[in-house]
């Protein structure tokens, strides 16, 4: 499963000023999620974790300031357990309809601006409730050994870690997505 990260125009950039364009063409929406702080959205209930999955709305996440590690949990998917280590100059991490997601700040926080593009039928009541993984093909999916992607000399990579093999692969950059 190749995932999308959509970059970010900059503008202009000196040593204590960044200005750019963050926009996502499909976007009708922006939301701004904080961490102060070590956290984790949804936090765990007692020892569980807990997902967000959406049916009307995929997500572009951005982060601002900081970093944030994203989950992306989707069985449905040949690779079905995915670990972002998500900064800036990767751009925002597109997160598909029925992918089961959480993510998890350090000690510094991290400031992240959610575009999704929402459909007629999105209801923030429904849309942002937490979910334990209680099925079986959630919990195989997340037990099989991670994809990691990784921001690495101003390139995005996958690394497919297990004990006989690794794979680095380098994706290349075009006008407004990165194509693997
Ligand atoms: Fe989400």
């Amino acid at each position: 499963m190749e995932l999308r990260f959509f970059p970010i125009n900059i503008f202009r950039e000196t040593p204590k000023v960044t200005f750019f364009d963050a926009g996502i063409d499909s976007s009708n929406g922006s939301d701004v999620v904080i961490h102060s702080g070590e956290a984790i959205s949804p936090p765990d209930d007692l020892k569980n974790e807990q997902y967000y999955v959406h049916y009307h709305q995929i997500d572009h996440n951005l982060v601002i300031t900081g970093e944030r590690t994203f989950v992306l949990i989707n069985p449905s998917w040949d690779e079905p357990h995915h670990v972002i280590y998500l900064n800036r100059s990767m751009g925002a991490l597109e997160i598909p309809i029925g992918t089961y997601h959480r993510s998890i700040s350090g000690k510094e926080g991290c400031i992240v601006l959610n575009q999704p593009k929402r459909d007629k039928f999105f209801d923030p009541t429904k849309e942002f409730i937490p979910q334990k993984l209680d099925k079986i093909n959630l919990i195989k999916a997340r037990k099989s050994p991670p994809v990691y992607w990784i921001f690495e000399n101003n390139k995005i990579k996958r690394l497919y870690l297990n004990p006989v093999e690794r794979k680095v692969k380098t994706l290349i950059r075009n006008e407004k997505t990165f194509i693997p």
